[in-house]
């Protein structure tokens, strides 16, 4: 059994600032990096890193090729990345002394993705695998039907929120994955039980995860619902905790995890992926996910 992330790649351009710019402010920042990221690549790192055998589609531009490095490091199969003339992907992140974030995005090659290269990605992939999917490419849509007419599961972090989510068929969806931005844009509704009531009864063949930051994050199928409490760190830079947190959550479920053990397990990769600056490069092993989960119980 094989999972695909199909998502995007980006050059994430990271600042280190006192607070968020505000409107009409300049302001100097105190340390710069360029980093692999991107909430598909990210996935996908910590998917792999997590233990899962792991394939990757999306595309890049010339100026991208160390991104394709970094998944294949990560033994991520990048055999469906796409090399494309056009420019990669970018965000720019301003990372505070607490260590949140603020991203803004220009989708670059991520926004070529056609129905087309979907189509051709998919044929290699067979019913029982999984696709893992994002917000930060175009045609998401069309791959989410794409994967269920061919049987393939389908767990989807519907993240950045965007309008056209609610046309998407979510009720397609094996796994919800998203946060409380994503689950008040999908509801309407800010408290996280409304949310999941109304998640639940939307869409009652999926399991949902509702991560919540400081507050943990809720589990619910049509049998159970539970709720994993954040693990305390001191952190450096929150990117790709909740990309860390949905790869090992689904690497988890996929091998036959129980939801509490995936939960659980997803919640130490993100607190240690917290402690580390960058997005791809703060992921942790599957060892030292299960090291310091050990030390915390
Ligand atoms: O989830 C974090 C990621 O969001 C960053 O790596 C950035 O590229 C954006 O996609």
């Amino acid at each position: 059994m094989k999972t695909l992330v199909f998502g995007s790649l980006n050059i994430d351009h990271v600042y280190q600032v006192p607070h968020f710019l505000r409107p009409g402010e300049t302001m100097d920042s105190s340390a710069y990096s360029r980093n692999a990221g991107g909430k598909g690549l990210n996935q996908a790192i910590a998917l792999a890193r997590a233990g899962q055998d792991t394939a990757f589609a999306g595309a890049i531009g010339q100026d991208g090729l160390f991104l394709r490095d970094a998944l294949q490091e990560a033994n991520v199969d990048t055999q469906h990345l796409q090399l494309l003339d056009t420019p990669t992907g970018h965000a720019i992140i301003q990372v505070e002394t607490a260590g949140g974030n603020a991203i803004l995005l220009f989708g670059g090659a991520n926004r070529c993705i056609t129905r087309e290269m979907a189509q051709a990605t998919l044929s290699h992939f067979v019913p029982g695998d999984c696709v893992l999917l994002q917000n930060e490419i175009s045609c998401g849509r069309d791959i989410l039907l794409l994967a269920k007419e061919k049987g393939l599961r389908v767990a989807l972090n519907p993240s950045p929120a965007s309008p056209d989510l609610k046309e998407w068929p979510l009720e397609l969806v094996d796994w919800l994955i998203l946060n409380e931005v994503e689950g008040q844009d999908l509801t309407g509704f800010a408290d996280p039980q409304a949310m999941l009531d109304t998640l639940c009864s939307a869409y009652p063949k999926a399991a949902i995860v509702l991560t919540l930051g400081r507050d943990g994050a809720w589990y619910r199928d049509a049998h159970q619902q539970l709720h994993q409490p954040a693990v305390p760190v001191q952190a450096v830079d929150t990117t790709a905790a909740g990309d860390t947190f949905t790869g090992y959550f689904l690497q988890a479920v996929l091998t036959g995890q129980p939801p509490a053990f995936a939960m659980a397990l997803a919640a130490h990769g993100a607190a240690l992926a917290v402690t580390r600056p960058g997005a791809g490069t703060s992921i942790p092993t599957a060892d030292e996910t299960l090291a310091f989960m050990n030390q915390k119980a």
